[in-house]
């Protein structure tokens, strides 16, 4: 992975929590959060006690490559949502200049935390569809942000993969978003499904609380029948 082909973007704890309907219960289990980069959700949980690990590749980099790489990126993401306004809901996100603020905050709290939490081991340098963790180590898996939204750039076989992997290493798997970048719904979500429903994993849709992007109002779970 070249650090040019990353855009690293971080949301907070309380959007992963709206994002995949996670309880005090679920927040009580060990959590394995995947593709998490800059976000924070890992640096929270963990302050609060709980038992979490991220696994991104963009952990092979160092807290100023990737700060440094967030510079690059931020301007062209907020003229790319400036630019189109109507795609997403500006409810608890104002506007704009709102959602930088806040996306800046849960980064910053990330790169406060990444250095210790390598060392703890809560950062894992690792890449779908491949991840180094023995069967069944979490108790629940979530990814946000890249699969299914990322449909464009990652084939059906490596979403089918991806799946799979991350319901061998955790119990019951969460993923949001179910849109592609453009606001419409994958392509690859049916025949995922299918396969997934071949190897015996039950799949349902729930809706969520969390409102930003237009038709992202619902999270995949899956867990083994
Ligand atoms: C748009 S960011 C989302 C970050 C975070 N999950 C969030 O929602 O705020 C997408 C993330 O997917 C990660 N990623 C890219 N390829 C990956 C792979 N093969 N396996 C796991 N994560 C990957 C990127 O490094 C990046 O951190």
């Amino acid at each position: 992975m070249e650090l040019k082909n990353v855009v690293p973007w971080g949301r907070s704890f309380d959007e992963y929590r709206d994002m995949f309907l996670l309880t005090d219960a679920d927040l009580q289990e060990t959590i394995l959060g995947c593709g998490d980069g800059p976000a924070s959700f890992n640096a929270e949980l963990a302050k609060a006690g709980g038992n979490v690990v991220s696994a991104d590749p963009v952990y092979r980099f160092t807290a100023d490559q990737i700060r440094s790489r967030v510079r690059e990126v931020y301007p062209e993401i907020m003229s790319e949502v400036a630019k189109n306004p109507d795609d997403y809901i500006w409810d608890s996100i104002r506007d704009v200049e709102h959602l930088g603020q806040v996306r800046m905050e849960a980064m910053e709290l990330f790169f406060d935390d990444y250095e210790q939490g390598k060392q703890a081991g809560r950062y894992i340098n690792a890449s779908l569809p491949k991840l180094p963790f023995e069967d069944k180590t979490f108790r629940l898996a979530l990814c946000s942000h890249y699969l299914f939204l990322y449909s464009e750039h990652v084939s059906l076989e490596q979403h089918i993969l991806s799946m799979k992997e991350l319901c061998r290493v955790a119990h019951e798997v969460r993923v949001y978003p179910l849109v592609t970048l453009d606001g419409s719904r994958s392509q690859h979500i049916d025949p995922v499904v299918a396969s997934l429903a071949d190897d015996g994993i039950g799949v349902s849709f729930q809706k969520v609380r969390y409102r930003f992007q237009k038709g992202a109002d619902e999270v995949l779970v899956l867990r083994y029948l």
